[in-house]
């Protein structure tokens, strides 16, 4: 596996002259070694059907359904499918999904720590993907404003980001809300969570999904959250993916933030996700919570 690793304090490792079909094991376990260390990993020149897709990301961890169906591949539910383009004359997967700052299923419990992104049509402008580097936001965090996050929980919602389909058809706005929020409820995370392997820390928070700061008033938050995106959204944290045909990029959403590109009205756009869990808690509490032999097992098992 031929590897170039981005250069200091950048994200993002491009993997050469590998076929994502043929991965060993032991490949695995060195791939998402790779992740660990550089957050982003681009498998060039990749040309894989649905299903050694699907295989691949088997390998390194288990894959999750998303819970809401309209966004199902309808042979492979594990792929999430994001698209503006009909597939034999039906509404195929979700258009406009993830145009702004958020981590995959932070709602979640559980949230998913890797994401492999797989265009299967590229939009001829705009294709690209932004992410922010939430450990570099860590390191850089003004003293004022780490107070307010330092050994505080988040609340993440994803109900303003829902997206009506058809059988929300003569239903009245807020009985949609009360439905989502009974299927989804805002959970809690630590807005500061330590890596389980590398140990280090990240602030965990997006604009896209977070609800406010526990233990704040409604007026500190909106203040105190505002400063917050205003600063760990500067360019100095961003990373820009411009994507080639061929592109197959598998990321961590520990330590980065991610978004989407909008293309043009007029061009086609079609993009399989497939997020998957690798066997590792989504962060430890204490950098002593984990010992090694745990990790190991935990690669092992993934
Ligand atoms: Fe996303």
């Amino acid at each position: 596996m031929k590897v170039q690793r981005p250069p200091e304090e950048s994200i993002g490792a491009e993997v050469l002259d590998f076929d994502v079909k043929l991965v060993t094991p032991a490949e695995a376990i060195a791939i998402k070694e790779l992740v660990y260390e550089h957050k982003l990993v681009i498998f060039k020149n990749q040309s894989v059907t649905e299903k050694q897709y699907l295989e691949f990301a088997q390998k390194i961890g288990t894959p999750h359904i998303y819970p809401q169906d309209n966004y199902h591949h309808p042979d492979y539910p594990e792929i999430f499918v994001s698209s503006n383009i009909l597939k034999d004359g039906k509404k195929f997967g979700v258009r406009g999904t993830g145009r702004y700052w958020h981590t995959d299923c932070a709602f979640l419990d559980e949230p998913l720590p890797f994401t492999i992104l797989y265009p299967q049509i590229l939009p001829k402008s705009n294709r690209e993907t932004y992410y922010l580097n939430m450990e570099r936001v860590y390191e850089k965090l003004p003293a004022h404003l780490k107070i307010y996050v330092e050994g505080k929980y988040i609340k993440h919602d994803a109900k303003w980001r829902y997206k009506v389909q058809e059988c929300d058809i003569d239903k009245a706005i807020i009985d949609i809300i009360h439905d989502f929020e009974k299927r989804f409820p805002a959970v809690q995370h630590p807005a500061i969570i330590t890596h389980p392997v590398t140990q280090k820390k990240s602030l965990y928070m997006s604009s896209g999904f977070t609800a406010g700061i526990i233990g704040l008033d409604y007026e500190t938050n909106q203040k105190i959250l505002q400063e917050l995106f205003s600063f760990m959204e500067r360019d100095e944290f961003i990373h820009k993916h411009k994507w080639n045909d061929g592109d197959l990029i598998l990321w961590e959403n520990r330590t980065l933030n991610h978004k989407a590109s909008i293309p043009v009205l007029s061009e086609e756009s079609l993009n399989y996700r497939i997020c998957v869990y690798d066997g590792l808690p989504f962060y430890v509490s204490s950098p002593s919570s984990v010992d090694s032999q745990a990790i190991t097992g935990a690669f092992a098992s993934a």
